[in-house]
């Protein structure tokens, strides 16, 4: 497909990732459908949009006029049919489990038009194994955002082993157009290139507390003033979302062995769905004061 034919895209998923993606997409000047499997779902991912534009729109990072057209072009649905019938492009950014995954592209296969390349927004998985339950793996490829998505730059745009190299042509393109800088990513491993770094960062963070060495704050304190991350490990993981770190360490720890072992914290705060920002508390507390550390 050439890129300037590109519209319309579907998202699916209007999660954290996918509400930014659909916002990202509005605010470049397409047609948005942004898919959920429930109207709460879709209706929460609209209301994150809205937020996220008034925002921009408040700091002169853009005009109102812009946030009005980009919220226009959005279109909240549930119906699958409604969502990729007339798709372009549909990137996938529902949670990240293997068989979610699958079974989306088994479903959508018979909803979006012959032509329209599928894109996933995968952290981790393997886009291989996606893309051959989907109906058309040539095009079919990662395009994978980083959170938030409207201020990050970098996505990685990711080769499966059946990919056409047009259809990582077209993404590029669709990436750029987007206002991002792409950075293919050639081969198909767990984690790809960021979180195959920033994800066991993450890990070793959990394990200094598990172990008593240091508090979350200090070790919070030293990723960000000597190492100079923007945000600290824990920080970054109630960014992303504790869940999501935590699920492509399991995926990782199983690919690839020991290194990866998932920290015991990690996944107690999975348990306890203290998750982050989304759910109010993570590492730090969102909801009382501005984030005091929850041992
Ligand atoms: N839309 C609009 N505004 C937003 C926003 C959004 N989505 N998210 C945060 N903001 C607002 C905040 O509410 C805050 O507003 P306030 O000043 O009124 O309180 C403001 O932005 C903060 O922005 P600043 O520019 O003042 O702050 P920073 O300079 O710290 O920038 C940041 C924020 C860009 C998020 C920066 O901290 C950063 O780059 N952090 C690292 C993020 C990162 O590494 N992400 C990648 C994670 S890995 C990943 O996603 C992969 C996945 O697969 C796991």
């Amino acid at each position: 497909m050439d890129p300037d034919d590109i519209d319309r895209i579907a998202v699916l998923g209007a999660g954290n990732m996918g509400h930014g993606i659909a916002e990202v997409a509005a605010l470049a000047g397409y047609d948005v459908t942004m898919r959920d499997i429930n109207e709460e779902f879709v209706q929460n991912g609209y209301e994150q949009i809205e937020w996220s534009l008034e925002k921009l729109a408040e700091k002169d990072q853009i005009s109102q006029a812009d946030a009005d057209g980009a919220l226009d072009r959005v279109t909240p649905v549930v119906d699958l049919d409604a969502a990729v019938g007339d798709a372009d492009v549909v990137i996938e950014a529902v949670p990240e489990k293997m068989d979610i995954k699958k079974d989306v592209y088994r479903d959508v296969a018979d909803h979006a038009p012959p032509e329209a390349i599928f894109a996933t927004n995968t952290s981790s998985l393997s886009v291989t194994e996606l893309s051959e339950v989907s109906d058309r793996p040539e095009q079919f490829c990662g395009m994978h955002f980083f959170n938030p998505p409207v201020r990050m730059q970098l996505v990685e745009v990711i080769s499966g082993a059946h990919t056409a190299d047009g259809t990582l042509d077209t993404i590029e393109a669709l990436a750029e157009s987007l206002g991002k800088t792409p950075v293919r990513v050639r081969k198909d491993s767990p984690g790809f290139i960021v979180n195959r770094v920033l994800v066991p960062l993450m890990n070793e963070a959990a394990w200094i507390v598990e172990a008593d060495d240091a508090t979350i704050e200090e070790v919070d304190s030293t990723t960000k003033y000597d190492l100079g991350l923007p945000m600290g490990s824990f920080e970054l993981a109630d960014q992303v979302g504790i869940d999501v770190g935590y699920h492509v360490l399991e995926y990782m720890y199983q690919e690839l062995g020991d290194a990866y072992r998932p920290c015991p914290l990690l996944a107690n705060k999975v348990e306890t769905e203290e998750l982050g920002k989304k759910t109010g508390r993570g590492f730090y507390d969102y909801e009382n004061g501005d984030g005091a550390q929850i041992p």
